[in-house]
């Protein structure tokens, strides 16, 4: 009966006047007044929580639900604000008005690792994304893309394969790296398209020096539209001013122990001290046949580039990033960037990877932005007048005002019917929607797996082969399977016998057998342009 009165939170704020907002931190704490440091004057007492201790609840609550899902893929990234400066030479094929000359438009731009979970290290081997919103005055136009002008798979289905196989072993969940393990290599030596994207990973490519000195592709083939309606096939390119450059494996290795923030820091240092970096964008264009191909490679086929020697790339633009995100939960994190973020005057096309990306990132921010309005978080509100009937929904934070939100409607506002009142949206090009309807067998192509692997081994510099062939020794190297590293060397054979024979060396496995042919590049493509050379020579 003694003891003093426990007090409870109610009471504690009417004794001491505290703002409810300032939280339950504060209460504990107050500035001495003779040292100015701050020390603890209510230390927790024992007992049990009362039911007005709703402001202990609501504080715990609320951490309690701190996190959110980390991305399925690309979890570990950073981004930086800028803005993108259009040239004006794009306007011939394509009506958007961002790339216009002069025009400005503020961008965002989030780089990441693949296959890395929130907290892993920024220099493993690995691709890197490249993803750009552009909040220009005719909508959100997204440019999701990688720092390796192919991909794994040609087949939107295989998607969950190939990351399942990439990601950490589901029964001890190491190791982290991507390409250090069977299941990897498994499924690169069962499914043969992955060839070449796991070639340019082996090469210097797999381990960039900073986000500053990446290229960026936009992998796929897009059809740009022009004011008259004219469609062009183009692939999407990013040159960094500062030109491409790559660590060692020795100093990836060390970075990552020493400092696995290296990218991280280094692109946000650089923008704290005024190095603002910056890329061209630029285009490769091939004339929009209902073939759909350049030199004979199917433009549809993501696992095939067309080499610059044979459609250079123009430059549309350049971007510059100039300013650091201020809160890298609301901005990095809660980016959500979709293939689908179009604006007019730029259009997908058939390939089937792009068609199955269509589905899934809407679809997966669903889940890990918590419910359909995440559109509304401001990192991801378009930046010109919204006009879709989209209503209600967790987490809706718009007013919306009037009572017909659905079209045509003849109570809101102006008539819809009349003409222009879709000035500004996207619209599909309707002769090509119509064309795509009809679906195009894969040509024959899609089965060639090895002639571009061969090309660009080919066109390696002989330091740039040994990176390679020590890239690949080391990560074939961590395999328990010896079936899957013969599989492998089988594989890296039919790009070229130097390369197979070394990894066999340095795995102390017989080399594998020659294949009865290899596939030579392009015949349109004259080696040396790419300073190549046979193996003969
Ligand atoms: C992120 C799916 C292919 C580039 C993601 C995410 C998913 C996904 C689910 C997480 C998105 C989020 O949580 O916000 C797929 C599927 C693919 C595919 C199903 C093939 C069928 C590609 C390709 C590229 C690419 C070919 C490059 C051209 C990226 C990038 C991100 C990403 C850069 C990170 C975006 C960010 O920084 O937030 N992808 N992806 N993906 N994907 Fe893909």
């Amino acid at each position: 009966a003694n003891r003093p009165k426990r007090e409870t939170w109610s009471s504690e704020r009417k004794s001491t006047g505290m703002n409810r907002n300032v939280g339950l931190l504060t209460r504990r704490y107050s500035p001495s007044h003779r040292t100015g440091i701050k020390i603890a004057v209510l230390p927790p007492k024992p007992g049990r929580i009362l039911p007005e201790g709703h402001h202990l609840r609501e504080k715990i609550m609320h951490f309690d639900h701190e996190r959110i899902p980390e991305r399925v893929v690309h979890a570990r990234g950073a981004a930086a604000h800028g803005v993108f400066q259009g040239y004006g030479t794009a306007t011939g094929v394509t009506k958007a008005a961002f790339l216009a000359k002069d025009a400005e438009t503020p961008v965002f731009v989030r780089f990441s690792t693949v296959l890395g979970s929130r907290g892993s290290a920024d220099t493993v081997r690995d691709t890197r994304g490249f993803a750009t919103k552009f909040y220009t005055d005719e909508g959100v136009f997204d440019l999701v893309g990688n720092n390796i002008p192919v991909f794994f798979i040609q087949d939107a289905i295989k998607f969950p394969d190939v990351i399942h196989a990439g990601k950490p072993h589901p029964d001890r969940e190491i190791p982290q790296a991507q390409s250090a393990h069977d299941t990897f290599w498994d499924f690169v030596s069962l499914h043969t398209e992955a060839t070449h994207h796991t070639l340019w990973n082996m090469s210097d490519r797999g381990i960039p020096r900073s986000y500053r000195t990446m290229e960026g592709f936009g992998v796929h083939t897009f059809r740009l539209v022009n004011a008259e309606g004219d469609g062009t096939l183009v692939k999407f390119h990013w040159k960094p001013k500062l030109g491409v450059h790559s660590l060692v494996w020795e100093e990836a290795q060390i970075a990552a122990g020493v400092d696995p923030d290296f990218h991280r820091r280094d692109l946000a240092d650089a923008i704290e001290a005024g190095a603002f970096p910056q890329w061209e964008l630029g285009i490769q264009t091939f004339p929009d046949t209902p073939e759909q191909t350049f030199a004979g490679i199917d433009l549809l086929d993501p696992t095939k580039l067309v080499p610059e020697e044979l459609a250079p790339v123009q430059p549309i633009g350049l971007l510059t990033l100039n300013a650091n995100p201020s809160n890298y939960f609301a901005e990095t994190e809660q980016v959500a960037f979709h293939v689908g973020h179009l604006v007019p005057g730029i259009d997908v096309t058939d390939d089937p990877l792009l068609q199955g990306r269509l589905f899934s990132y809407l679809d997966t921010q669903l889940t890990r932005l918590g419910g359909p309005n995440f559109g509304q978080l401001p990192i991801n509100r378009t930046h010109a007048p919204v006009n879709d009937m989209l209503r209600d929904g967790m987490h809706q934070t718009a007013v919306h005002r009037g009572v017909a939100p659905y079209r045509p409607n003849s109570l809101d506002g102006g008539c819809p019917f009349l003409a222009g009142a879709d000035a500004g949206a996207f619209i599909e090009v309707p002769a090509h929607v119509a064309e795509s309807r009809k679906v195009r067998e894969a040509l024959a192509s899609f089965d060639d797996h090895f002639r571009q692997p061969r090309l660009f081994w080919l066109s390696m510099t002989p330091p740039e082969r040994e990176h390679i062939i020590a890239a690949y020794t080391f990560e074939l190297g961590k395999c328990y399977e010896q079936a899957i590293k013969e599989r492998a060397l089988a594989i890296l054979a039919n790009i070229d016998p130097q390369l197979s024979d070394r990894v066999a060396a340095g795995l102390s496995l017989p080399a594998p057998a020659a294949p009865s042919r290899l596939l030579d590049p392009e015949p349109s493509l004259a080696l040396s342009q790419l300073g190549g050379t046979w193996p003969s020579d």
